[in-house]
């Protein structure tokens, strides 16, 4: 019998979009019902459990507290809600860098307690043992270069990355060792678009962009950023395609309005 459920997207399909020029659209996700759901039944390619969930969900102001169960626990809420995307999750700050069975130890427990699809870590050079150790185990693995946020306090600020030339030389020799390394996709965040197009034609797997231009075999956004459910972060590269944020809080209003003139609930509302 043929199954009626859509085809899932694979690694593989991913490096056969990359080939075929068909561009790759991702989106974050971190909760079942209102996200995963419907961004997968609206035909998204990979969804992203962010660490951004300790920024967007807890409030944080950087990702670097969220811990590895809290990634888990969000990663599970998304796999129930997914049918056909790949489902990447983040390797949070702390359970990759330390050393690369550390490393490995971390993403077989997100695999085996989360259900997701693959793992995403930061890093050039400096994480390609562990990726290879990972890669080996049977996970594959998405890599992150350019403005790395579990970095922050290392660079100070959320600026464009890579605008020097001996920056922009680096990260192109990053991707081709993420590549070697066995990654089978590469996300660059802010940097110059000319830089991702380089890096990008220079490389056989996919990579995604965020900010870094229209170059790059797909992009990724944060989705409580786009539907306009966070309000106090406008850079450049983002576009809002909803006001979910001015939507809700019209509700809530409406619906305080309603309970305090006894307009609601009404007769039909009532048993
Ligand atoms: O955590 C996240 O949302 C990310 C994207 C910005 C790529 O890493």
């Amino acid at each position: 019998m043929v199954s009626s459920r859509a085809k899932k997207v694979t690694t593989q399909t991913l490096l056969k979009m990359k080939q075929s020029g068909e561009k790759i659209a991702m989106l974050t996700a971190y909760d079942y019902s209102l996200w995963a759901r419907l961004v997968d039944g609206a035909g998204i390619d990979v969804i992203l459990v962010g660490d951004s969930a300790s920024n967007v969900m807890a409030g944080n102001e950087t990702t670097v507290p969220i811990t590895l169960d809290q990634m888990i626990y969000h990663a599970q809420c998304v796999i129930n809600g997914v049918d056909r995307a790949l489902v990447v999750v983040d390797m949070p700050f702390g359970s990759y860098q330390g050393d690369s069975k550390t490393a490995l130890d971390s993403a077989i427990r997100i695999m085996k307690e989360s259900g997701g699809h693959a793992v995403k870590l930061e890093g050039g050079a400096e994480v390609c043992e562990s990726v290879k150790r990972i890669v080996e185990a049977g996970i594959p693995v998405m890599g992150h270069l350019g403005l790395t946020p579990q970095s922050i306090y290392k660079f100070g600020t959320y600026s464009v990355r890579a605008k020097e030339e001996a920056e922009a030389a680096r990260l192109i020799e990053d991707s081709k060792a993420l590549e070697e390394a066995g990654c089978f996709s590469v996300v660059f965040e802010k940097i110059p678009s000319e830089l991702a197009k380089q890096a990008s034609e220079s490389l056989t797997i996919p990579t995604i962009g965020i900010g870094a231009g229209p170059d790059c075999d797909g992009q990724v956004l944060v989705l409580h950023d786009m539907l306009g459910i966070t309000k106090d972060f406008s850079p450049r590269f983002l576009r809002r395609y909803a006001d979910l944020g001015g939507a809700a809080e019209a509700a809530v209003s409406q619906y305080v309005a309603d309970v305090r003139s006894q307009d609601f609930p009404n007769e039909e509302e009532r048993y």
